[in-house]
């Protein structure tokens, strides 16, 4: 609910758990009054009245100056700290007084209120073109500030959208120039939140290829602390997300948390301020590094959502709200048999280039057998592709490996009843490869200057309408000629000498275009599915999932390694999401072997996919995928529409401890993987949640067997019982049912 009083033209946003709430002051600029918990017991119409009065944010003394926490921060209002917005004028804005000195650009902008209104279609930037619905459509409010420079032909719009349910509010910017001159912003932010003061306990990510998702706690001093990504992707290295709260006032499951992701997937900037006199501000949006933006007379510009809130139940509390945000808000609802997704073979590390029919058949038939849904086929498959030294950018089925065309395969894969998918790298080319031979004036370069090969690949201009339509028209064919179901998207470089015909606005014309193609082929085939993949996890994000159903996480797919990636990982994103393989007994990325049971009970944790070498497994071996599959197509339901709780975290005692409970409590999944066992230490009982405590449950094991029954009272205070769920040094994944 989003109310205004008109006397103290004090705006009141009302979501579930939580208020906001901004003020418009005597020279009509926007001041922040605050965003937090509401009182358990306040009314529907418990508002902040506005009556009483700001602090005096900027006292006379020099050096103190500049604390006003405008809900927009822009440069001229602020210059000695981080500015949401700074603009850079061209042109005088009006005559100038006797003797003043005419240097050019004037960077200098304020914005003042002008009018607001409340609407229920507003959509920000980049928003999904593809016309599949999301899971949730009713509409929700949003507000929009309209102010403009006093003297400045522009305007900015401040929006908010409430998602009241999940406690959530996107934040973005709508700029115009109504001006006669270019106006160019060299920071643009989609929007600065003000925390309380204190709120200095970040929870984000780190990490670099196949250590994706690493969970980070530290606690903020006096300054700025910046996670970004400076590529055209958004970054294994870190993840455009954050969790803040009080240090000490805050754990898993109890304490005011503060939280927000960007819902944009290209070079992205979270820059965490905390002023000398402890004022917490956060700034997201684009990577001013370099990225300028350029309004030209009568453009406007809309950005991407920052996507805030602020719930009272811990760090768990905040993920089940991106979680729910996103499996109901953001993820495309495509039309297809179930609504589970399926389970996937990726031949990747079974065959890498070395691919033929005989052997792509031989996989499909044995992965068919065991339960699998669909057959994705990965790198290799095209042009000149036998390493990765050639071929990208030549989408045309490779002869020699498939002499008769990929038709042959589709039609096994399609006979033995599962859909057909492939991989693809459409933002890539090789210089060795025919596309870059007839266009090497289409890849990221600047001229005369040298370029970075890297993994022998450059990137395409998408700065070049051309390129964009180019690739569209063999995707689109592709799709169609093979029936494709799914593609897995890959990207595998990070970009380096951006040069393009687009100047500095590649950074988000890539962007642009990648959406662009995925949203294209989307509405024009409706049961295709994508796969978000950037040598694996260096691709996610609230914007891609828009477009995408699932991502590749990782290509480290060692159990061990990967309890803690997927950890992280669940912080933001929910297990629907999440396609996650078991592969080889000896781990090709680390070297460990594993038992089968640790990495089926790792991967069931989210999509389950199977990569292993098929061909080399004996029959006995088949037959144990097979009751493991079968298994998981049981409790998929639960894990991929569940409420996930982290019943305990790596972090406390080297053991993953998981549940997935339908939100009516009629199932749940337990989940426990222990990595670091020490004898004689007695691990706390993992309580469960979100069940009925009047209600009595079985718990069975992979094979349905009833191995234990307790009421949801007694698993909610003592937990379960060591013996059912294994000895030391154990995993084990169980599913819970109300009798
Ligand atoms: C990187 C991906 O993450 C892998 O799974 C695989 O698809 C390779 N690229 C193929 O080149």
């Amino acid at each position: 609910m989003i109310s205004f009083n008109p006397t103290t033209r004090t705006f009141n946003l009302h979501l579930q758990n939580s208020y906001y709430a901004f003020q418009i002051d005597e020279q009509d600029r926007l001041l922040h009054t605050g965003w937090g918990i509401r009182p358990r017991d306040a009314a529907s119409d418990d508002v902040v009245s506005g009556l009483s009065p700001h602090l005096p944010f900027d006292p006379p003394w020099s050096f103190i100056t500049q604390y006003r926490p405008d809900e927009i921060l822009t440069f001229g209002d602020v210059t000695a700290f981080q500015a949401t917005l700074k603009a850079s004028f061209p042109t005088l804005p009006q005559p100038l007084a006797a003797g003043e000195s005419a240097h050019l650009p004037v960077r200098d902008l304020r914005l003042r209120y002008l009018s607001h209104v409340i609407v229920t279609d507003a959509q920000p930037g980049l928003a999904p073109t593809h016309g599949i619905p999301v899971e949730n459509t009713t509409p929700r409010e949003t507000l929009r500030v309209r102010l403009k420079d006093p003297v400045q032909a522009i305007f900015v719009t401040l929006c908010y959208r409430l998602t009241p349910e999940h406690d959530i509010i996107e934040r973005w910017l709508e700029l115009e120039n109504a001006g006669a001159e270019t106006v160019t912003l060299d920071v643009c932010y989609f929007s600065s939140l003000h925390l309380p003061n204190g709120t200095t306990e970040l929870t984000h990510v780190t990490g670099t290829w196949a250590r994706e998702f690493t969970p980070h706690r530290e606690r903020l001093g006096i300054g700025t602390r910046v996670l970004e990504s400076r590529s055209l992707q958004t970054s294994h290295n870190t993840n455009p997300f954050f969790m803040l709260n009080r240090p000490g006032h805050a754990w898993e499951e109890t304490g005011t948390v503060y939280f927000g992701a960007l819902a944009y997937s290209g070079s992205w900037q979270m820059a965490f301020e905390q002023l000398p006199t402890l004022h917490m501000r956060v700034h997201a949006g684009y990577n001013p590094s370099d990225d300028q933006l350029a309004l030209a007379p009568g453009e406007r510009h809309t950005t991407p959502a920052f996507v805030t809130g602020v719930c009272p139940d811990g760090w768990g509390g905040a993920s089940r709200r991106f979680h729910a945000f996103t499996r109901e808000r953001v993820l495309p609802r495509p039309v297809r048999d179930s609504r589970f997704r399926p389970v996937l073979y990726n031949g990747w590390e079974a065959s890498y280039f070395d691919l033929s029919y005989a052997g792509q058949a031989e996989l499909s038939r044995k992965a068919a057998a065991m339960g699998v849904e669909l057959f994705c086929v990965d790198d290799g498959w095209f042009g000149a592709r036998r390493s990765d030294h050639a071929g990208l950018g030549d989408w045309f089925v490779r002869a020699d490996a498939f002499p008769e065309g990929l038709e042959a395969l589709v039609a096994e894969v399609h006979r033995l009843g599962m859909k057909f998918g492939l991989w693809v790298e459409p933002e890539m080319v090789n210089p060795d490869s025919d596309l870059y031979r007839a266009h090497p004036e289409w890849v990221l370069h600047f001229p005369g200057r040298p370029r970075t090969e890297s993994r022998n690949q450059l990137i395409l201009d998408f700065g070049r309408e051309e390129v964009v339509e180019y690739i569209f028209n063999l995707l689109d064919t592709l799709v169609g000629r093979y029936a494709i179901s799914f593609f897995k998207w890959d990207m595998n470089r990070l970009a380096t000498e951006p040069g393009s015909v687009a100047g500095q606005a590649i950074w988000r014309r890539h962007v642009a275009g990648v959406y662009s193609l995925m949203d294209r082929l989307r509405a024009k085939h409706p049961g295709l599915d994508i796969q978000s993949c950037s040598g694996g996890g260096g691709r996610v994000d609230v914007g891609i999932l828009g477009r995408t159903d699932q991502v590749w996480v990782s290509d480290n797919t060692d159990a061990l390694d990967r309890i803690r990636i997927q950890e992280g990982y669940s912080l933001a994103y929910p297990a629907r999401t999440m396609e996650a393989w078991v592969t080889h007994e000896h781990n090709h990325q680390t070297g460990r072997v594993l038992s089968l049971g640790l990495r089926f009970d790792v991967a069931m944790r989210g999509v389950l996919g199977i990569g292993s070498s098929l061909n080399q497994l004996s029959e006995a071996e088949l037959a144990e995928y097979a009751r493991y599959i079968a298994f998981y197509k049981r409790i998929r339901p639960v894990v991929q529409d569940g409420v996930q709780y982290r019943l305990e975290r790596l972090e406390e005692f080297g053991a993953s401890v998981v549940e997935y409970v339908l939100p009516d409590g009629s199932e749940a999944v337990f989940s426990v993987v222990v990595r670091e066992y020490l004898i004689g230490v007695a691990r706390p009982a993992a309580l469960l949640k979100g069940l009925r405590s009047a209600a009595t449950y079985a718990i069975l094991d992979r094979d349905e067997k009833e191995i234990y029954r307790a009421t949801g009272y007694e698993l909610m205070t003592l937990g379960l019982p060591l013996e059912t769920i294994g000895p030391v040094g154990y995993s084990r994944t169980l599913h819970l049912k109300r009798v």
